[in-house]
């Protein structure tokens, strides 16, 4: 069997880690999880809205492959060290794991390591129901995809006309590459008051987005960001919460 895959993209700063760990919790609690949480931004943050400690990343265990031809346990090959390592990068929590990726490689040559780790991870892609990833804002990792296809793509803006834009671009850009996407729909998040303003929904069809939703901005947030307390442990009448589970129930996930 392999495994449905759900991975958010949109400009920054617009709600995409948040939701992401939302859309994980929502998978455990109401799907048959477990879920594989992969952290796909260099600057990586999913751990701290999870509420996890993570071990270490992709990035700096290629590094560290690297550096060990001569720490290596005596006659332990280069791929035999990677496949121990790497069991050892991922953070096992309860209901889901997190894989965090970490920096892009360096210079260097590292396909060796590179290999090894595509192994391992394609063979983690068959052993989770659902595999959830967080990327970094913008487009250019829209074009690196080359290991999995995307089931679903959650398009991700504020209520801003140049949020907007930027979810028709990552919606052009899906076309142009040609990239495997299943289904595709767009959420607005913090919005204020009812819905999506007026204002706002003709660009957002004139983008050709599938609005699914909106999120509301939520007061809850702001006081678990302060505190910094988990956003996973959002209350679910919580307005986000609520709103964020009414929107996935209608996405058909399996
Ligand atoms: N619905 C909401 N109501 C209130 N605050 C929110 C809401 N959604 C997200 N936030 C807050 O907005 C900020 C940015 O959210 P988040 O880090 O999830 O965005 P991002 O798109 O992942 O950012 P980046 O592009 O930097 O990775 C955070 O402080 C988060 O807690
Ligand atoms: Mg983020």
């Amino acid at each position: 069997m392999s495994a449905f895959t759900i991975a958010v993209a949109g400009k920054g700063g617009t709600g995409k880690t948040t939701l992401t760990g939302l859309v994980i919790r929502y998978l455990i609690e109401r799907r048959k999880g477990p879920v594989l949480a992969v952290d796909a931004d260099a600057n990586s943050n999913l751990n701290e809205v999870l509420g996890v400690h993570c071990e270490g990343t992709v990035g700096g265990l290629r590094e560290e492959a690297l550096g060990t031809a001569g720490s290596r346990p005596h006659g332990m090959s280069l791929d035999e060290y990677l496949d121990m390592r790497i069991a050892q990068v991922i953070t096992e929590a309860k209901g889901f794991d997190l894989l965090v990726m970490g920096r892009p490689e360096g210079p260097g040559c590292y396909c060796a390591a590179n290999n090894v780790i595509r192994k391992y991870t394609d063979h983690l892609l068959d052993s989770y129901p659902y595999i959830v990833t967080d990327n970094e804002a913008g487009l250019e990792h829209l074009s690196r995809r080359t290991t999995q296809d995307t089931d679903l793509l959650l398009i991700i803006s504020e209520p801003s006309v140049r949020g907007i834009l930027t979810a028709g671009r990552v919606n052009g850009i899906v076309d142009e590459l040609g990239l495997k996407v299943g289904k595709r729909v767009f959420i607005v998040n913090r919005v204020n008051g009812p819905g999506l303003p007026e204002e706002l929904k003709e660009t957002v069809e004139k983008q050709g987005l599938l609005l699914a939703g909106t999120v509301p901005a939520d007061e809850l947030i702001t006081q678990y960001d302060m505190q910094g307390t988990p956003l996973v442990k959002l209350p679910e009448e919580s307005r986000a919460v609520s709103a964020l589970y009414k929107i996935l129930d209608g996405l058909e996930i399996p």
